[in-house]
């Protein structure tokens, strides 16, 4: 059998050398939070400098809703929540340059977050606002609004938490006061205008091509 050389574990730095600190890099700003762990609810404590209601927007996209929205209410908390990093830097941008401090962005897929990752009635608020249509027929089980997702919505929300929805699909929008209209968990209302006018990055270009809208709203009645 042939001899290898022993190996040498012995640590050469002399017994007082200092194990050197790793240089700090310098961080650019961002509103973008990556959380210790993916498997524990966030602590909203540590997440906001103050505070105040929750409002959750899912699918933010490049985030022109969320960055007027949020500015334009800074008695509430905001968190963006987009599968695409590029997206949600455009998002970063934009709250950063507003200088917004009520505003959190997490990159992660949303009905995860909803499920086990946001607290359980701590949001007064979920906006979901255009999301893929997955018009196709065999393609529809990929749809974010789905029975179980609503039900995953109630929990998430305070009882008399809104549910805020728009889309330009006709099928979806069906599907959406399907599973919310018959929920026992929700009642329905109308959109409030002062929202309605914040439109969002996907919305004003189907407006600019003519393209209907449609939006619902609905109150959480009672946590499941
Ligand atoms: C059609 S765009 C609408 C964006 C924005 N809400 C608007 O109206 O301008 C849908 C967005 O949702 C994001 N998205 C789709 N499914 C998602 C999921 N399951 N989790 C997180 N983001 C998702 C997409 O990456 C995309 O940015």
């Amino acid at each position: 059998m042939k001899d290898f050389p022993p190996v040498s574990i012995a640590d050469e730095r002399i017994p007082d050398d200092p194990i050197p600190e790793p240089t700090p890099t310098p961080t650019e700003p961002t509103l973008i939070f990556n959380p210790e762990s993916l498997i524990d609810r966030f602590d909203l404590e540590r997440l906001y400098a103050k505070q105040q209601p929750l409002e959750v927007e899912l699918g933010s996209g490049d985030g022109s809703f969320l960055a007027g929205y949020a500015d334009s209410r800074p008695a509430s908390n905001f968190m963006g929540v987009e599968r695409l990093l590029g997206r949600l830097r455009k998002l970063d941008r934009k709250g950063l340059r507003l200088g917004l401090t009520n505003l959190r962005l997490f990159r992660i897929e949303a009905s995860y977050l909803v499920e086990y990752m946001l607290p359980r009635q701590s949001a007064s608020a979920i906006h979901i606002y255009f999301p893929d249509p997955w018009p196709k027929r065999r393609h529809r089980k990929n749809r974010l609004v789905t029975e179980a997702f609503v039900e995953s919505v109630a929990r998430a929300l305070q009882p008399g938490g809104m549910l805020y929805l728009r889309t330009d699909d006709a099928d979806y929008f069906q599907q959406m006061i399907k599973f919310c209209g018959a929920s026992p968990l929700f009642s329905e209302e109308s959109t409030p205008a002062d929202l309605a006018e914040h439109l969002t990055d996907f919305e004003r270009s189907f407006h600019a091509r003519g393209i209907a809208t449609l939006s619902a709203a609905y109150r959480s009645l009672v946590a499941p």
